[in-house]
């Protein structure tokens, strides 16, 4: 019989992506989402990718007895939580939702996975928790900052309750996976970012822009002491992102590595600014986007990028796809964005 995982926050934009991938890798995957911020469509992508009727369940994981039904209901003995609030400016003005959302839905997971003798659990976790690091690239030792927004608070709280959680239950493994930028779409061009109203993130606002949706790109401050002004970060694609989950698991299912709660870096190694990003999608897609330098955003890093050594010993997971291919397929993305809108 089939390993079952369940994916919660699967119709989301990493959670689709990494059912693809687990569906690939010969894994059975049971879908819950709420759909407050996702969309159906991405479910329907991911079935029409892999050609399977993937069991899809309407499921606010805050609401324990519906969730628990669902653990009554399927045999998965791991679970990938994807399910969360994930805007940093939004979080700040409505901490508490945050808070409400983020903590409810991964207690009532860690205590339904105890509860239902459920061993593994993978968790999102962000480079977010490194907050403006002294020394780059970050590795997992690189000690964590206070956090800068509620947003980033819950990042840390989830790790540290999953940690305690493990210790606390012998059959138990967790692994927290830190991502870094998350960016691109599946080559298939039927799933990707679905972002909600204007854009908050770098890329989805690239490409909104170069097609015509938005006007003009502001690139948030060019007088950083990077060295052409503007912030770097570490993109990873979110298909190589979505694999290094199916290694996770496998890891945890397999029960390699020594402890039962493990930390990884899920980025590529390489730094890329802002400008770089811009003109590098320009070039991968022989189009010119209209940008301004804008002043700096409140609360951004200068610079961060990740030493993912320790997922590509442990895992046996590397970052293989190139920024222009990724760059490449969000824009094929966007395009397939634009046809179905018509
Ligand atoms: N940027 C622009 N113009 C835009 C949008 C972004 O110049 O319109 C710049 C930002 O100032 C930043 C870079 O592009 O320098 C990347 O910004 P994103 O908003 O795409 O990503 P962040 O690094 O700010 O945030 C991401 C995730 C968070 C996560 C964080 C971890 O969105 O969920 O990484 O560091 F917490």
């Amino acid at each position: 019989m089939k390993e079952t995982v369940l994916v919660t926050g699967g119709a989301g934009y990493i959670g689709s992506h990494t059912a693809v991938e687990l569906i690939n890798a010969g894994f059975d995957v049971v879908i819950a989402d709420n759909l407050s911020n996702s969309d159906l469509q991405a479910v329907e992508g991911v079935r029409r990718i892999t050609g399977r009727e993937i069991p899809f369940e309407q499921v606010d994981c805050c609401d324990r007895e519906a969730f628990k039904r669902l653990f009554e209901r399927y045999e998965f003995r791991s679970a990938i939580h994807f399910a969360a609030s994930k805007a940093v400016g939004e979080s700040v003005e409505q901490p508490l939702k945050y808070y409400r959302n983020n903590l409810t839905s991964f207690l009532n997971l860690v205590e339904l996975m105890r509860d239902f003798h459920r061993p593994n659990i993978l968790f999102s976790s962000s480079c977010t928790v490194y907050g403006e690091p002294d020394k780059q690239p970050v590795t997992e030792q690189t000690p964590r900052k206070p956090a800068t927004s509620p947003y980033g608070n819950t990042k840390q709280m989830c790790e540290d309750i999953l940690r305690d959680s493990i210790a606390a239950i012998p059959e138990m493994r967790g692994i927290a996976l830190r991502y870094f930028n998350p960016i691109g779409a599946h080559p298939s061009a039927l799933i990707g970012e679905l972002p909600r109203g204007v854009p908050q993130n770098l890329l989805p606002y690239v490409t909104q822009t170069a097609a015509g949706i938005r006007e003009c790109l502001s690139i948030f401050g060019d007088d950083y002491p990077t060295p052409d002004g503007t912030c770097i970060r570490d993109y990873i694609d979110v298909v190589d992102l979505a694999r290094a989950h199916v290694a996770a698991l496998h890891r945890m299912l397999e029960k390699r590595g020594t402890e039962r709660y493990e930390v990884f870096n899920v980025g590529t190694g390489r730094g890329v600014s802002v400008l770089e990003l811009v003109k590098g999608f320009e070039k991968a897609n022989n189009l010119k986007i209209n940008y301004r330098i804008a002043p700096r955003r409140a609360g951004d890093i200068v610079a961060i990028w990740a030493d993912p050594s320790l997922a590509n010993r442990e895992l046996g997971w590397h970052a293989e796809r190139t920024l222009e291919e990724t760059l490449h397929a969000a824009w094929e993305w966007q395009c397939h964005l634009d046809r179905r809108e018509k």
